[in-house]
This record gives structure tokens, C-alpha cells and sequence, in this order.
């Protein structure tokens, strides 16, 4: 009976440690999922100002009222930004006059070397409806930190800088809201119906 007595209080006290540590890795990733998916502003909170392509000033106001699909990025980027702007061409020219009223715009994590002109050529070589922005070091910081965006300067062995970057391109419906993201190299099934819901 004795005997008996300590096989369950010795299996009571290993599920007590199971349940433990179970209920700590979930503790775990909950703050892990919560410390990742930090979701950006509405738009009619954000606090940015930054300047066109064209050498217009932009800032969120002018934006309301239509859906917005916005990337963070840099003309210098080897991969992820012409892959991500490579794939918004193609969402774009599938979803065709549609399209139209989409705001669709690059954010420059690089302003040293992303004038406005040097935006334009570059955005020119994807699609018309795409929008270049960038602006002073401070300017980006303030859009960044609106949109829950990071970003950090990379010295390469060769003494130049790159650019590590959030790589998510960000929807937003007419009224503002957040609506989805769309990841890097998301299937165009899943990623072109994610912008035909902030059209309608
Ligand atoms: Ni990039």
C-alpha cells in the first residue's frame, strides 16, 4: 500500500513537471508570437511625412479614402525588394484596372542613396502604379515606427552597406485599418485575392 502510494505520487509529481514545462514553452511562444506580430498603425494614426518620387510631399491624409499596399525596401537590395516588387507587378497586372485606386508604394530604408530620381528610375522598371518615397534618416524612422517596420545599416566585407529590412507587404483598407500582410513569396492565390478584399 505504501509502495502503491509512492508509484502515484511519483507519476503525479512527473505530470506535475510535464504540465510545467508544458505551460512554460507555452508561456514561451505566446511572448514570442506577441513580441513578432506587432501590428501597424491604422493609417489615420500615422504620423509620417515623406516625399514622392517626383518630389511631391506625401503624408497619411493624402492616402484616405483609398487601399494602400506598402513595402518597406531599397534600390540597392540584391533580392527580396525587386523579387517583392517583381511579384506586385504581376499582382497588379492580374488584378488590372481594378488596381487603379490601389495606393501601391515603396518606403526607402535607405535615403542616403535613394533620392527621389534615383526612386523613380527604379520603380519605373516594375509597374507605373507603384509609388517611390523616402525622405531624411529621421522621416524614415517616424514611418518605420508607424508601420511596426525594422530596419538596420549592414557593413559588408567589401566596406559597402546593405540594408536588412522587414520584407512584408502591408494592406490597409480605404477607411485605414490594417487589413492583412502579404509575405515574402507568398503564392499569388493566396496573395492577389488578399488585395481584392481591400478593393471591395
Ligand atoms: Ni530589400
Amino acid at each position: 500500500m505504501r509502495r502503491r502510494r509512492a508509484v502515484t505520487l511519483g507519476f503525479g509529481g512527473i505530470g506535475a513537471a510535464v504540465a510545467f514545462m508544458l505551460g512554460l514553452g507555452a508561456w514561451q511562444t505566446r511572448g514570442r508570437l506577441r513580441t513578432d506580430v506587432v501590428l501597424p498603425l491604422p493609417v489615420s494614426e500615422m504620423n509620417w511625412k515623406l516625399t514622392d518620387h517626383l518630389g511631391e510631399p506625401v503624408s497619411p491624409s493624402d492616402w484616405m479614402g483609398r487601399p494602400i499596399m506598402v513595402f518597406f525596401g531599397f534600390t540597392w537590395c540584391p533580392d527580396v525588394c525587386p523579387t517583392t516588387l517583381s511579384d506586385i507587378a504581376l499582382w497588379l497586372e492580374e488584378l488590372g484596372p481594378d488596381a487603379d485606386r490601389l495606393v501601391v508604394a515603396l518606403i526607402s530604408v535607405d535615403p542616403d542613396r535613394d533620392t527621389p530620381g534615383v526612386l523613380a528610375d527604379y520603380v519605373a522598371n516594375f509597374d507605373p502604379r507603384i509609388i517611390g518615397l523616402t525622405g531624411s534618416a529621421d522621416q524614415i524612422a517616424q514611418a518605420a515606427a508607424d508601420f511596426r517596420v525594422t530596419y538596420r545599416r549592414v557593413i559588408r566585407d567589401d566596406g559597402e552597406y546593405t540594408m536588412d529590412h522587414t520584407a512584408g507587404v502591408y494592406l490597409f483598407r480605404p477607411d485605414g485599418r490594417f487589413a492583412s500582410i502579404i509575405d515574402f513569396h507568398e503564392d499569388r492565390r493566396f496573395a492577389v485575392p488578399k488585395i481584392r478584399r481591400t478593393l471591395n
